[in-house]
This record gives structure tokens, C-alpha cells and sequence, in this order.
């Protein structure tokens, strides 16, 4: 970094009031800037290598992506009436860009705006950080047949997703032009927690023992993490997932593992990222305590929770927070929350706690998530919007973020959809099936929407559902 953009970044930070400590030494001898008498007398320290806030969210505007804008007002104008008004306000508000394919970074056929695009498009929109996902390893999405990605372990992937992937994206992030946007981005999605729980999976085992998942975050990290005011989150999936005992300290094993190999160790990543694109509750207002004994047993042990002690989102992300921090991370990680599509609103949320004293009974009227089952992960009957992107919205946790943009499908519903040129990676997983049982618990239906497009797609239908849903209410 030249001494000219740390002195542009450092400007900005000032203006915003959000100077650290440390970009008040290096800005001692520029012209204009007010630097406290003490801190301009103080030996000049050398400038540090990456100028960081702690948490990218506070006080900041966040980048609107002018194509998610753009497929909300045509479904608000579609839909029309009460739902079409309330549906419009989602074109202002903050999505995360899903770099789901190396065109998404360089462009190419179908996209629209290229990585860079993006960038100047949040840099001429005057906003202060833009979310991005990294999302293409090699043998992505193994466990599942909705988001496979263009990359294989057998056909070179590790080595395209290096020099064709995360090098331009690099490339891209560290263009001066961007110095002062603040650049996040969610470090693949499913990947890791998919090493934890998945292994039986022929296509998770090849990405486990080819060291793809891993090298790949590695790399990603060592390539990222150097850029000026460019922020690393990395997924713990979410508590109907990770949250059992024998899953959890596993998880903040391999996760942390994986970090503490990349070049700056524990200081590789800003925190972690639960419930993206997933439908947990941030909280069970009504839930509070899932060892709290109903009819002689733990709210816990219930059908529903299948023995999970985390029932939401902001428990379980706390309880990682800590967990992190135990393994030797420092304390000034913070989570985040994919918020998009949690709300479960509407006129079947439930109004306070159960009175019932049968255990499945009270917990199946007291809980805001109405699932059939918590595995349920494609395009959910009754969810709704949850709350709307907040910094700092708790002890831990840097804020809650919309991640999956609310209205792109997760998964193709057609048990036998045609080969798409467009999409060609993207084929059916009988769990977006709504006919088809819950392979996780083959007791319970998928609980999918029935006419869904491939993942990634609009899907009107699912976005009215999730308007009339939201809560808070829209
Ligand atoms: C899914 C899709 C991906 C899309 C993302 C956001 O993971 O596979 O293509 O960009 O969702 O909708």
C-alpha cells in the first residue's frame, strides 16, 4: 500500500469518525487532518501492512445490488396491491453478491456485472461495505446436488480455483480504486461443516482426502486477507446442523484447524458466519431454554430438537464465539447471521409459550420455526423475511447480514429438470422435491415449494410467501 491511499483510506476512516489508534500515527504528517498533539509528537511507527476496523458493519451504508434490486421491483410490480408495497422496500436494502462461478469474478456468459462491476457500482453508490461470497470450490457443495460447482478435484480444480477464481478476485479487491469500500467477503459456504458430517459422501471424501476444502480456504485467506480494509468470515453452518454435542466441538476443531494453517494463523479471519442460507431462527423468543423440563424431560429432547441444545441462531453463535476464542482466537472476533429468510411470521407464528404439558405438544406450539424438520434447507414452505441487516445487534455478534438474497431459489424442485446450457452444474436434489421425503429423516416430508427454478434463480412465488411471512413485518 502506498503512503497516498493509506492517507485516502485514513481520510475516510476520519471523516467517519472510526479512526483506530494506529491510523492516527500514520496520519501525523498529512496536511488537513486534526491529529492529537500527543499522537503527532509520538515516534512514527511503521505503517501497518492491512488497515482494519473491527467490525465492517458499524455505522456503515451497505452496497444495494442493482440486479437484486431490479428482480424485486419487476415481482413487486407483478404481485401489485398490499404484498407489491411491502415487497419494493426490499429493492433498497443490502444483499450479498454471490461470486458462485469464475465468469461471476471475470464475467462471461449470462453475468451481468463482473466482480468489478460490483465494485464501482457500491463505490459510485457511496456506500461503506460490500458483502461477497466466495463460493466455488473444487467438489463444491458435496453432499448435496442443488449447487454443484463448475470445479472438480479429478479435472485440475484446486488449480483453477487458484489462478482463474480467488487470483482474480484478489486482483480485484486490491485495486487502490476500492481502498476505501469495505470488502467482505463469506468464505465458502457448507464446505467445512460438509467435512464434518458428510464423509460418507463419495464427493465429500475426495474433496476431504485431496485436501481441496482446506488448501482451497487456505489459499483463499492467504490471497484475501493482505487487502486493505477487506474483512474474512468463515461458515459454521447453523445450529440445526452443527449444534449437537458430538458435532460442535469437532466443527470449531476442523475450522479452527484449518485457519490456524493459513499464513497469519488465528488472525486470518474477522469471525464466522452462521444460517447462511438457511432458515433457523435467530432466536425462539418462546424457547428460551433447552434444557428446561417439560412433562419430566429437556425441551431438548423433544422430536423436534432431536437432543440439539441450540434452538436458534443467536445461542449458537455466541456458544462458537466462545468456542473460538477458547481454541486461541482473538477476542475481537465477531459473528454474523444471515437473517434473510428466518422470520417465520405471518398468522401461524405461535404468540407465547405453550401451556401444554406434553413435551412434543408444548415445544410444537412454541416454536417459531415450522419446519417439519430442521434439516429442511430448500426453498421452506411458511418462512418469511427475518430481520432486517443491523450492526451490532448483540454481545458477539458484528451483525446480522442478508446473505442468501431473499427470492433466489436453493434448488430446481423437477425431480427431472432438462439439461440447461446455462447452468449446467445445477441439477435436482430431491430434498427441493415437495413430494419427496426428508432424506435426513425420512419420517417428514422436504417441506420444499413446488415449482422452484434452479438454485440461484428467481422465484417469484417463493419471495410473495416470504413478504407475507416477514417478521418484523414488512
Ligand atoms: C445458490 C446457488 C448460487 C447462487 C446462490 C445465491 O447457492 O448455487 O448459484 O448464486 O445460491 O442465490
Amino acid at each position: 500500500m502506498t503512503l497516498g491511499l493509506l492517507r485516502e483510506a485514513t481520510r475516510s476512516r476520519l471523516r467517519r469518525g472510526i479512526v483506530a489508534a494506529s491510523a492516527l500515527v500514520v496520519s501525523a504528517g498529512m496536511v488537513g487532518v486534526a491529529v492529537p498533539q500527543a499522537t503527532a509528537a509520538a515516534a512514527p511507527a511503521p505503517a501497518p501492512a492491512v488497515q482494519q476496523v473491527e467490525n465492517p458493519y458499524a455505522g456503515a451504508t451497505g452496497y444495494v445490488n442493482p440486479a437484486y434490486a431490479a428482480n424485486v421491483e419487476d415481482s413487486a410490480a407483478q404481485a401489485g396491491g398490499d404484498v407489491g408495497t411491502r415487497m419494493r422496500q426490499l429493492a433498497s436494502i443490502p444483499t450479498a453478491v454471490w461470486l458462485d462461478r469464475i465468469a461471476a469474478v471475470t464475467g462471461g456468459s449470462g453475468v451481468n456485472m463482473t466482480l468489478r462491476d460490483h465494485l464501482d457500482a457500491a463505490v459510485a453508490q457511496g456506500a461503506d461495505v460490500a458483502t461477497f461470497v466466495v463460493y466455488d470450490l473444487p467438489n463444491r457443495d458435496c453432499a448435496a446436488l442443488a449447487s454443484n460447482g463448475e470445479l472438480l478435484v479429478s479435472e485440475n480444480g484446486m488449480e483453477r480455483y487458484r489462478t482463474e477464481y480467488i487470483d482474480p478476485i484478489a486482483e480485484a479487491m486490491s485495486d487502490p480504486a476500492y481502498a476505501n469500500l469495505r470488502k467482505v467477503a463469506i468464505v465458502e459456504p457448507d464446505s467445512l461443516p460438509n467435512l464434518v458430517t458428510n464423509l460418507n459422501e463419495p464427493r465429500c471424501q475426495e474433496a476431504n482426502s485431496s485436501g481441496a476444502y482446506v488448501e482451497g480456504i487456505r489459499y483463499a485467506l492467504n490471497q484475501l486477507r493482505p487487502i486493505e480494509n477487506t474483512y474474512l468470515y468463515i461458515d459454521i453452518a447453523h445450529s440445526g446442523w452443527l449444534g449437537w454435542d458430538s458435532n460442535f466441538q469437532p466443527a470449531v476443531n476442523l475450522i479452527g484447524d484449518t485457519i490456524k494453517g493459513a499464513d497469519a494463523g488465528v488472525n486470518s479471519v474477522d469471525g464466522f458466519i452462521s444460517n447462511t442460507a438457511n432458515y433457523t431462527p435467530t432466536e425462539e423468543p418462546y424457547l428460551p431454554d433447552s434444557n428446561l423440563s417439560v412433562g419430566g424431560q429437556p425441551v431438548r429432547s423433544s422430536t423436534f430438537y432431536e437432543w440439539n441444545p441450540y434452538f436458534d441462531e443467536l445461542d449458537y453463535a455466541q456458544a462458537m464465539r466462545t468456542a473460538f476464542v477458547n481454541a486461541g482466537f482473538p477476542s475481537s472476533i465477531g459473528m454474523l447471521v444471515d437473517t434473510g429468510r428466518n422470520g417465520w411470521g405471518g398468522a401461524d407464528r405461535p404468540s407465547g409459550v405453550s401451556g401444554s404439558g406434553d413435551l412434543n405438544t408444548y415445544v410444537n406450539e412454541s416454536r417459531t420455526d415450522r419446519r417439519p424438520h430442521r434439516g429442511g434447507w430448500c426453498n421452506q414452505s411458511g418462512a418469511g423475511i427475518g430481520t432486517r441487516p443491523t450492526a451490532s445487534p448483540a454481545s458477539g455478534v458484528d451483525a446480522y447480514v442478508w446473505v442468501k438474497p431473499p427470492g433466489e431459489s436453493d434448488g430446481i424442485s423437477e425431480p427431472n429438470p432438462p439439461p440447461d446450457p446455462n447452468d449446467p452444474n445445477k441439477t435436482h436434489d430431491p430434498m427441493c422435491d415437495p413430494d419427496a421425503q426428508n432424506r435426513y429423516n425420512t419420517a417428514y416430508p422436504t417441506n420444499a415449494l413446488d415449482n422452484a427454478p434452479h438454485a440461484g434463480r428467481w422465484f417469484h412465488d417463493q419471495l410473495v410467501m416470504l413478504v407475507q411471512n416477514s417478521f418484523p413485518a414488512l
